[in-house]
């Protein structure tokens, strides 16, 4: 199993702040914010992990996390992301790193109040395709959103609805099988100039093959000024941190 984290995009909800910072550098409660994601995929047991960067200081995640040594891991992998054309775009990235073995993506900017391991063992023992979480939210027409049939089914995924058919939202952590490769060169540019992941994640619906779970803790995107506070905010009260003593170099 692998691990992509995206930490590229020109985070521009949070201008002037991200100008110069790469949004995941920036701080939530005591850490970086990529730190958050890299926790989350070692904890659930993802040892081979890639960041996919690009936008503003690209070259900081390696001097941030060198090879990983500060989380346990014997190395850690990057790659570029040329023009900031939506996740399943910079998905292709890694598609050498993956190789296609199967991979847990998490959005860099997705602040999670506890483990993924259980998920992410339930996506171990799946025999194929795609896991997603969800995630009740006040305002689901900020992302990703659900709509079910009257078996509790999902129907249909659509991105940033203007008006929501459930009150759940997509998180950004997702499972795929090694048919995520066949799936992104069949992706069309979405009307805001994307790849978009929704469309990768109903390419599954449509095969049968996408399961999801319900978050039952604390979840929050740090996109924007106000869910960057709230993430702050809620892991300012959580346990689930990055090991206190990260940031005391072993060498
Ligand atoms: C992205 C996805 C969206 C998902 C969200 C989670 O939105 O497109 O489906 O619900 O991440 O954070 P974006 O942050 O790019 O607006």
């Amino acid at each position: 199993m692998k691990g992509i984290i995206l930490v590229g995009g020109l985070g521009t909800r949070l201008y002037p702040m991200t100008r110069v910072t790469n949004k995941h550098l920036l701080p939530v409660h005591r850490f970086p914010m990529v730190y958050y994601p890299l926790h989350n995929l070692v904890e659930a047991g993802v040892r081979d992990i890639m960041l996919v960067t690009g936008g503003n200081q690209p070259g900081a995640f390696l001097e941030l996390l060198r090879d990983g040594r500060e989380f346990g891991l014997a190395h850690l992998y990057f790659a570029y992301q040329h023009a900031p054309r939506g996740i399943a775009d910079a998905l292709r990235c890694a598609e050498a790193f993956v190789d296609r073995d199967r991979c847990v993506v998490m959005l860099g900017d997705n602040i999670l109040a506890g483990s993924i391991r259980p998920y992410v063992e339930q996506f171990r023992a799946q025999q194929a395709g795609a896991r997603v979480l969800l995630r009740e939210v006040p305002d689901p027409q900020r992302f990703g959103v659900p709509r079910f049939d009257e078996q509790g089914r999902i129907v249909e995924l659509i991105e940033k609805p203007a008006n929501p058919p459930s009150p759940y939202a997509v998180i950004g952590v997702y499972m795929y099988d090694e048919t995520l490769w066949d799936i992104l060169p069949t992706l069309r540019l979405s009307e805001r100039g994307q790849y978009e992941i929704t469309d990768v994640n109903n390419a599954y619906l449509e095969k049968g093959q996408l399961y999801y779970d319900i978050l039952p803790f604390g979840w929050s995107d740090a996109g924007t000024p106000e869910s960057l506070h709230r993430a702050a905010e809620m892991m300012r009260n959580s346990d689930f941190l990055p090991n206190p003593e990260f940031g005391v170099w072993e060498d």
